[in-house]
């Protein structure tokens, strides 16, 4: 049988598609297996930077506990000084100067911690707009008039859970970097808006977090830009492309944890146009909101066991409890503690060091509670990377957690907290 023209047309047209159609299905297949691929890439960025960051931080929390130590000991025992002075001293500069200088490095030491994911920054209920106004009007200061700032708060939702020193930090930080950019001059805007993160726009931003209701902060320049081979070093400790005495290389990464501590992701788009970070937080909730502090010296009318193996800074707590009337005990040791506790059944609250070398001060707390299931205690530390602590202050109504270095009003705050159930 000889076939048509039109027949063989026909054949020929039904090759074709099914050759179309397969060659489709096979660069679909290509498309998936490469977004699939940079999709392996990026999660495996994200780990090793969230890797780099905890041997920063650990470095860094090693570091700030034997510090925060020294610091507690000098900071109490100027407050000390202070208190035994009269009010016109002239003498009294000199504590103020100490006592000043005290709560810089313990702010410094505090940033360092930022590099981990511990949790040992102090966050409350917070205005990020009024943060970010408060940054603008230092950061005006320090910034050419060749460059303007544009600002455009328009987020509805602008309540955080947060710290406003680090997060002042970090918009110092982008402030300050978007500043570089823009030797010759050009615009930093400020902005914010309110967000909807789903799973899928999470996928493309650094950290892993919870889809949900975000505050979107916004910082742009029109300046040089991040070259594309550099977006994987930037948030790398002590990478700089500013030169000797110019940049240490430790902004973006304290961002980063700062970020992380906040619970919070970014993004980065760049261009030879100029760079956008975007920020986001989880909007906080008004019942999230959070007592305010009382700023108040109590009166201890109590008597206190405290455990602490730093001799030192157990002489200074005694005497500062001393000063508002609590009568105290002391051991470096966390055995005696226990055997003091079981002992003296008139002791109202335990003050427990967390970090010591032969037993934890939260091993001591377990074993005290087997004596007395109510237990009150006060747990104290400058470093922990125990996730216990937050556990057991969170669930038992009896604990307490107060980190050092600490100031007599917040050590006296704490304990009538647990000696009256409430602050
Ligand atoms: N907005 C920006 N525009 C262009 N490059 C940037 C921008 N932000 C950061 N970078 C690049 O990322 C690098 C790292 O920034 P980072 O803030 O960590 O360190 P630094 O600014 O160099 O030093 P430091 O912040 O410690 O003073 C910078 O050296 C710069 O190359
Ligand atoms: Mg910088």
């Amino acid at each position: 049988m000889e076939w048509s023209n039109r027949e063989w047309l026909i054949l020929f047209l039904i090759i074709l598609v099914l050759l179309l159609g397969r060659n489709y299905m096979l660069v679909r297949r290509l498309q998936k297996m490469k977004r699939r691929e940079n999709r392996n890439v990026a999660l495996l960025a994200k780990f090793n930077q969230s890797q780099k960051m905890e041997s920063i931080g650990r470095l860094a929390g090693g570091v700030a506990h034997d510090f925060n130590n020294m610091l507690t000991g000098i900071s109490g025992a100027a407050e000390m000084l202070e208190a035994k002075m009269a009010s016109k001293d002239p003498l009294k500069r000199y504590t103020d100067i100490i006592l000043k200088a005290c709560n810089r490095a313990a702010n410094l030491t505090s940033e360092l911690l930022v590099f981990s994911r511990n949790k040992g920054v102090d966050k409350g209920y917070m205005d990020l707009h009024e943060c970010i106004e408060d940054s603008i009007s230092l950061l005006a200061h320090g910034i050419s008039r060749k460059i303007t700032i544009r600002k455009s708060l328009k987020a509805q939702e602008f309540n955080i859970i947060g710290n406003h020193d680090m997060l002042q930090n970090m918009i110092m930080n982008l402030g300050f970097n978007a500043k570089d950019a823009m030797e010759e001059g050009g615009t930093m805007s400020i902005k914010t808006k309110n967000v909807e993160l789903s799973s899928r726009r999470i996928q493309n931003t650094t950290h892993k977090v919870e889809p949900g209701k975000y505050v979107e902060l916004i910082i742009k320049d029109t300046g040089a830009g991040i070259p594309k081979e550099l977006h994987d070093k930037i948030f790398d400790p002590f990478f700089t492309t500013k030169g000797i005495g110019k940049g240490n290389g430790l902004g973006l990464p304290a961002v980063y944890g700062i970020v992380t501590n906040h619970d919070g992701t970014m993004k980065i788009d760049s261009s030879a146009k100029g760079t956008v970070f975007s920020i986001y937080f989880p909007v906080a909730k008004a019942k999230e909101k959070r007592k305010k502090k009382e700023g108040k010296i109590k009166e201890i009318k109590a008597k206190v066991l405290i455990l602490d193996d730093e001799a030192i800074l157990l002489e200074l707590l005694k005497d500062m409890l001393e000063s508002v009337g609590a009568e105290v005990i002391t051991t470096t040791k966390p055995r005696d503690a226990i055997e003091i506790y079981e002992h003296k059944k008139d002791i109202d609250v335990v003050m427990l060091d967390v970090i010591m070398p032969t037993m934890n001060g939260i091993e001591v707390y377990e074993e005290m509670r087997k004596i007395n299931p109510n237990v009150k205690v006060v747990l104290m530390s400058g470093y922990t990377q125990d996730k216990r602590i937050d556990g057991i202050v969170k669930n038992q109504k009896n604990v307490e957690f107060v980190r050092k270095p600490y100031m007599i009003k917040e050590v006296t705050s704490k304990l009538s907290k647990v000696l009256n159930g409430a602050e």
